[in-house]
């Protein structure tokens, strides 16, 4: 892969995905090479309604029937606000929350707002291995617990949570869930309409091939949740008050048209390529990778058998930004190091030192994981060889 006249190996798709697809490069253009065409909003373009486009495209990749439930924002952290701050709204008194350890900042910030302003009771469940027993979800369960956020995929572990089992006890009791799709979609199947979750939040830059500043949500049923922002929508332009329909309901100002352009392609070449083909990729890679680095006694991988293609590791007497950084400098790879904006889940797996991850796309070759895992088997072998014989 080849970035200007320095070549990289990009192992970060996890952070934002890259390179994107050419048809999503030639939707972003094209897109911006006519006048934005809004329905309800302009006349006389001869441009795509590209929003339209995005929202029927999403809506048929997440198997749900009704495309005016699924919501544009700027990113999965605005839709996690958009419906924490909406469905709490609508609770004067306040109430018990749930979320889980293995949960991205983007969930655990708002509702520790939330908590220090009083304003509701929050409890954060552990994970076990990789995963959220959905049995420690119900014995947390309260009189008073109304909503539970939780993250889909895990974005340190590549662990995908059984949001069928913890969504069917959640229901049972009444309580409201939201699930943090982030990095699920575009790597698994998600058929929402069969599943029991009442939203769903997704991000446009990262398994969905598309570029930042894109995201959404989908809503089972708009009236849990208060809009939290009001403005101009094209429509229904005498009432002073924001329209209540979906999805204007809660989408506000001028869109990203040219990002959900390219969105909608990146959505249509995952359907393309074939959903089960990425992950049978995926699969492989990423058991090649953890089985190299697994060779080493001297580095520890934290996720043996993920769901997601994610490889998250340190090795024994480095820092874990200094690895990052080696593997940046003598090799061009690029990895994330640190927290992950999962602080708890390194609370529990590396005493909240964090680690270095790697995280691979449909673009990632073979070659490149060789490369890789070869590179990373190299440092720790200097680093531990040196410190043996000083
Ligand atoms: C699990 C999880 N949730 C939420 C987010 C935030 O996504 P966005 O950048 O689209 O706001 C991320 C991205 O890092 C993530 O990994």
């Amino acid at each position: 892969m080849f970035s200007g006249a320095k070549p990289i190996i990009y192992m970060n798709n996890a952070a934002t995905s890259w390179p994107k697809p050419p048809v999503v490069l030639a939707a972003l253009t094209n897109s911006l090479s006519l006048p934005v065409f809004g329905s309800g909003r302009t006349t006389g373009s001869q441009g795509e309604d590209y929003i339209t486009l995005a929202r029927e495209r999403l809506a048929a990749f997440f198997a749900v029937d009704r495309p005016e439930h699924i919501v544009f924002t700027q990113n999965a952290t605005d839709s996690l606000n958009i419906l924490i701050q909406g469905f709490l709204a609508g609770k004067k008194n306040g109430c018990h929350v749930l979320t889980t350890a293995l949960d991205h900042n983007s969930v655990l910030r708002p509702l520790h707002e939330y908590e220090a302003r009083h304003r509701i009771r929050l409890d954060v469940i552990p994970f076990e291995g990789c995963s959220v027993r959905p049995e420690t979800v119900e014995a947390a369960i309260r009189p008073d617990t109304r909503l539970m956020v939780m993250t889909h995929g895990s974005n340190v572990l590549g662990s995908v949570q059984d949001i069928r089992a913890i969504g069917e006890i959640l229901h049972d009791h009444g309580i409201y869930f939201i699930v943090d799709g982030a990095q699920t979609a575009g790597h698994i199947p998600i058929h929402l309409h069969h599943l029991p979750v009442d939203a769903f939040v997704f991000t446009g830059h990262k398994g969905l091939l598309g570029i930042p500043g894109t995201g959404g949500f989908w809503l089972k049923d708009p009236d849990a949740i208060a809009p939290v922002r009001f403005g101009g929508t094209g429509t229904d332009s005498f009432s002073l008050l924001h329209p209540r329909e979906m999805p204007e309901r809660f989408e506000i100002g001028t869109h990203n048209s040219p990002g959900l352009a390219a969105l909608a392609a990146g959505v249509t070449f995952i359907v393309e390529k074939g959903i089960g083909a990425l992950m049978k990729k995926a699969e492989k890679q990423t058991l090649f990778l953890i089985r190299e680095l697994a060779q080493e006694d001297t580095i520890s991988v934290y996720n043996g058998s993920p769901d997601l293609p994610i490889v998250a590791f340190n090795i024994r007497g480095l820092q874990n930004d200094d690895v990052g950084f080696m593997l940046a400098r003598a090799y061009g790879i690029i990895a994330r190091t640190g927290l992950h904006c999962a602080p708890l889940v390194h609370k529990a797996i590396d005493g909240g030192a964090g680690c270095v991850r790697l995280s691979l796309s449909w673009f990632t070759t073979d070659e490149e994981c060789r490369i890789t895992a070869h590179a990373i088997r190299e440092i720790a072998y200097n680093a531990n060889s040196s410190v043996s014989s000083s």
